[in-house]
């Protein structure tokens, strides 16, 4: 992407100051705009395009920092460039310990300064990262609802409930819920009830003394207790078989339980954090799962819309798994063409962010050059709503193997040559060969 379309905000009172720097930053295609004041440039209007906020720290009434800090608190993301002066070092101490990464020492040398621009100009999806704290991206409506509700009752201490389909985010909203409690200093324990086996469950939930039980050679500390004064997250609750449903009913309601192998009581603070992607108001009707504990566990329900019920978090998903994609593989990927975007955006990812981000990886992966590569024509010829997540890994797969053999292809079956076309490395290239069980000797068959 272009950095043309940037807009540089300069905000300095001394006007030589302000105008000498729109005019550096003009002669170099960028769109400049000054202020005077902290004030003045808090009531301008400002664009959605990208931009970057050249501020000076000294600046008379609201200083830099207080303007900093009120763009903060208004949720205004623009990555600042702090000017400072000789004698203003207190207050640059006080602007790195609020998070400010960026200086330059007036006089200012327009060469440094131009790099600085640049660069907080140059990648189109670093904001995205910066603004989206603890990797929670979304900005449909239903998704700031539940972000609304992970704030309420994120600080208190009640149990929640995150229902969801598969790929939603409910580990990581559980992980938000945590993080934004007091407990945060504390553990968040995990455990997944559907990946135990039934036999270990318990001694997983709640510890054993050496000896309870074949086997048991040492004492053992279960999840309930390691997450004292923190957060348990119990992942498809669900599947908890009916016999440990009363214990866990019994440290919801007393926070407390006993060890296998051991009559002594044990008394925790433990916040429940539960998710599940099964109907847990079904199994009670089918008595599969105990009513009580549900009552218990359904005092304050989060329930995460599936993707295709928020379409638009996608294009911010989108650019969020690229730029993430992209650093891990350290290619540069600046440009998502929109009818690819218009594409995914009618997907019904049966999968949900999961599949989302996996499509993303591959993408990345096969991008010749910095622009987004989506075998788009994959998803248009399912039409959209019947196809299975199976079917979509499936033709994903497919597809990644369609475009690695016709790179062979046409680079002869040279594999540096084939992984060059591709943006990959030649080990890379060789590992998905292995992978997707592509050999030379089949490049020319058909
Ligand atoms: N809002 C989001 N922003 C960015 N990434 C997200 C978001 N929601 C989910 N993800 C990512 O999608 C993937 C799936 O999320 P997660 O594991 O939390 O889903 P889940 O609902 O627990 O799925 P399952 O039911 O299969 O366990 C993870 O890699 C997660 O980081
Ligand atoms: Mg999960």
């Amino acid at each position: 992407m272009s950095d043309k379309g940037a807009l540089v905000y300069v905000v300095d009172d001394d006007v030589s100051a302000r105008e000498g720097v729109a005019g550096l930053l003009r002669s170099a295609g960028l769109m400049a705009k000054t202020f005077a004041s902290g004030e003045e440039f808090l009531a301008a209007p400002r664009t959605k395009a990208k931009s970057c906020l050249v501020l000076d720290v000294n600046l008379p009434g609201l200083n830099g920092l207080d303007l900093q800090q009120k763009l903060a608190s208004s949720d205004t993301q623009v990555p600042i460039i702090f000017l400072t002066g000789h004698g203003d070092i207190p207050m640059t101490v006080r602007a790195v310990k609020a998070g400010a990464v960026n200086f330059l020492t007036k006089p200012v040398d327009d060469e440094e300064l131009l790099n600085a621009v640049l660069h907080c100009i140059s990648s189109p999806f670093e904001d995205e990262l910066d603004q989206n704290q603890g990797n929670m991206i979304g900005e449909s409506e239903e998704f700031k609802a539940v972000l609304k509700t992970i704030q309420v009752v994120a600080p208190t201490d009640a149990t929640v409930l995150i229902l969801g389909e598969t790929g939603t985010g409910k580990e990581l909203i559980a992980r938000a819920i945590h993080d934004l409690s007091v407990r945060r200093g504390r553990n968040m324990v995990k455990l997944n009830c559907a990946a135990i086996p039934t036999g270990l469950l318990e001694s997983e939930l709640f510890g054993h003394e050496k000896g309870a039980f074949t086997g048991a050679i040492a004492q053992k500390i279960g999840r309930v207790e390691l997450a004292d004064k923190g957060t348990l997250f119990l992942d498809e609750v669900g599947d908890i078989p009916p016999e440990l449903q009363p214990k866990l009913l019994r440290v919801l309601q007393e926070q407390e339980f006993e060890r296998l192998g051991s009559t002594r009581t044990i008394q925790v603070d433990t916040r429940l954090v539960v998710a599940t992607n099964r109907n847990l108001e079904a199994m009670v009707n089918e008595r599969t799962f105990r009513e009580d504990l549900y009552y218990r566990l359904n005092i304050f329900p989060i329930h995460v819309p599936p993707l295709r019920e928020r379409l638009g978090d996608i294009p911010p998903l989108v650019n969020f798994f690229v730029s993430k994609y992209a650093k891990r593989m350290r290619k540069r990927i600046d440009r998502v063409p929109p009818e690819t975007m218009r594409t995914l955006t009618q997907w019904h990812w049966p999968g949900n962010i999961r599949e989302l981000e996996n499509v993303i990886e591959r993408a990345v992966i096969l991008s010749p050059g910095t622009t987004l590569n989506v075998p788009v024509s994959e998803f248009r010829s399912r039409g959209g709503i019947s196809a299975s997540s199976q079917e979509t890994i499936h033709t994903f797969a497919a597809s990644e193997r369609e475009i690695i053999l016709r790179a062979l292809r046409e680079s002869n079956g040279v594999i540096a040559a084939a992984a060059m076309k591709l943006g990959i490395k030649r080990t890379t290239l060789n590992s998905k060969m292995r992978k997707l069980q592509i050999s030379r000797s089949q490049l020319f068959a058909n």
